[in-house]
């Protein structure tokens, strides 16, 4: 199947198919739900064990089951994308993350557009000013984990290192803290964090998807590591221009 650059250059129809990996997770399935709104064709990956997770949204929605590092079920999986949503997470304490992305990496048709979710710990230039909380939390947190070999935080940093270095048409969101409620609206993002308009820290998961979805359209985010914070947080009000969703240049 053409990716949706080519049918564009063809003149043919735009959207689409897209592939959520990591689709049974709460980010995936609001992913699944804002790709179906959009009217695109949905593939979801997800581990055997969670496909009835995905049953709430029959047979709208096409499960390639299985581990997402595996690159035989990714390979399968995108077939035909035009877009690739991948929940990153760092998982055990085998390059889950870092197989994940380097599957995707490989295996998605040229020219599609990737977009990866991660949280503010990862940072693409070192330009993000951490509290020293946040710091220390998240050294506690890196240690504590790998030690009962639950998740390898770094492994997660390794698969967003190897998503920069790529040529692919990527975009890694950096969710802030999230929180369940209705949906506000497309959240707003700053390159770095730090930015004041940040400072808020929440987000609704509803919305960390519905970006992610956005992405997909969105041109500008290419090649792009977007923070991002709800858009009718104290902080977003205070300091978002009047359109939101934008790049914030004096923070570059
Ligand atoms: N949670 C936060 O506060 C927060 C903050 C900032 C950024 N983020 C980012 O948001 C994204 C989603 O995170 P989330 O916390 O909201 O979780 P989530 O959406 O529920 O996603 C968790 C994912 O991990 C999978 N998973 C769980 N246990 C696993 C295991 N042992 N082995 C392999 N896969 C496993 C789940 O699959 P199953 O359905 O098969 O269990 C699901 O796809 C991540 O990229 C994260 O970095 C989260």
């Amino acid at each position: 199947m053409d990716t949706r650059r080519e049918r564009e250059e063809a003149g043919g129809a735009p959207p689409a198919r897209v592939c959520v990996v990591g689709a049974s997770g709460k980010l995936g399935r609001y992913m699944v739900q804002h790709a179906l709104d959009r009217g695109y064709e949905v593939v979801g990956v997800c581990r055997e064990k969670s496909v009835g997770k995905l049953a709430g949204f029959g047979d709208r929605v096409t499960v390639v089951p299985g581990p997402t590092d595996d690159r035989e079920v990714i390979g399968r999986a995108v077939a035909g994308c035009d877009a690739v949503l991948t929940v990153l997470v760092p998982w055990g304490v085998h390059g889950y993350s870092s197989g994940t992305a380097q599957a995707v990496l490989d295996l998605a048709p040229e020219g599609a557009r990737l977009v990866f979710s991660c949280g503010w710990h990862i940072t693409r230039d070192g330009r993000d000013v951490y509290s020293r909380w946040f710091g220390a939390a998240l050294r506690v947190m890196t240690v504590l984990m790998r030690l009962v070999r639950a998740a390898d935080i770094d492994d997660q940093v390794e698969a967003c290192r190897r998503i920069f270095d790529s040529d692919a048409r990527w975009t890694v969101v950096r969710g802030s803290d999230l929180e369940e409620g209705e949906s506000e609206g497309l959240p707003v993002w700053s390159r770095h964090v730090g930015d004041p308009v940040l400072a808020s820290n929440t987000t609704r998961r509803t919305d960390f998807a519905l970006f992610m979805v956005e992405a997909v359209t969105d041109d500008a985010l290419v090649h792009e590591a977007p923070a991002i914070v709800g858009r009718r947080t104290p902080s977003a009000r205070a300091h978002a221009r009047p359109s939101g969703h934008q790049r914030r240049e004096g923070s570059r």
